[in-house]
């Protein structure tokens, strides 16, 4: 599948099949996290693959923004102390959080690339999932993705008008 299929199929699902994920799957994540690009190059996110159930049980405890029952989640964390000796100051403060959401999408359309559903989600308890995930100081969960197969048919797409979001030359000019 070609990546804009991939991004215009992709919806969040929160609603999974009980069936876990083939090992290609978890290696083509792999690599999409290591081919995503980092200002300077810093390379300083960290992200944690749960495939336990047992870990995902007590990951969900106090995750309410994690629907449903994934075969996976990932667990991406930033780490402020690596970003400023690798990348500066707007690394610390500014990059760090832009270089982890550029690795969101790459592991979001991977997944959709190979027809698996998943679901970003921020509304977690920081604290715990540190702690459940064994996270050494200054390594903070950010976002967790969940993966897995879905078991619901995806719903269309609602977005706002072009001209709303789109410019084209200068702002809120149109389309030539
Ligand atoms: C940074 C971020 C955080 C999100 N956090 C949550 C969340 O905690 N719970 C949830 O159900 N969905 C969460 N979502 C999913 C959004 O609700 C979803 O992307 C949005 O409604 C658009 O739908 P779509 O992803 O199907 O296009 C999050 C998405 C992003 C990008």
């Amino acid at each position: 599948m070609n990546v804009l299929d991939a991004i215009k199929i992709r919806r969040s699902i929160r609603s999974f099949e009980r069936r876990s994920l083939p090992p290609e799957v978890i290696q083509s994540i792999e690599d999409a996290i290591l081919h995503s690009p980092s200002g300077s190059n810093a390379q300083e996110s960290h992200f944690v693959i749960v495939q336990d159930p047992d870990q995902i049980r007590r990951i969900k405890r106090f995750a309410q923004g994690l629907s449903g029952d994934p075969a996976a989640v990932v667990v991406l964390c930033t780490n402020k102390e690596e970003a400023l000796a690798r990348g500066g100051l707007d690394t610390a403060e500014v990059l760090r959080f832009v270089n982890l959401g550029i690795a969101a999408a790459y592991i979001l359309l991977t997944a959709s690339s190979l027809e698996v559903g998943s679901c970003p989600a921020r509304s977690f308890h920081q604290k715990a999932i540190k702690e459940i995930l064994g996270l050494p100081e200054g390594i903070e969960p950010e976002l967790l993705i969940s993966l897995g197969y879905s078991n619901q048919p995806p719903r269309p797409k609602s977005s706002k008008p072009v001209r709303e979001v789109i410019s084209y030359d200068q702002y809120g000019k149109e389309k030539p």
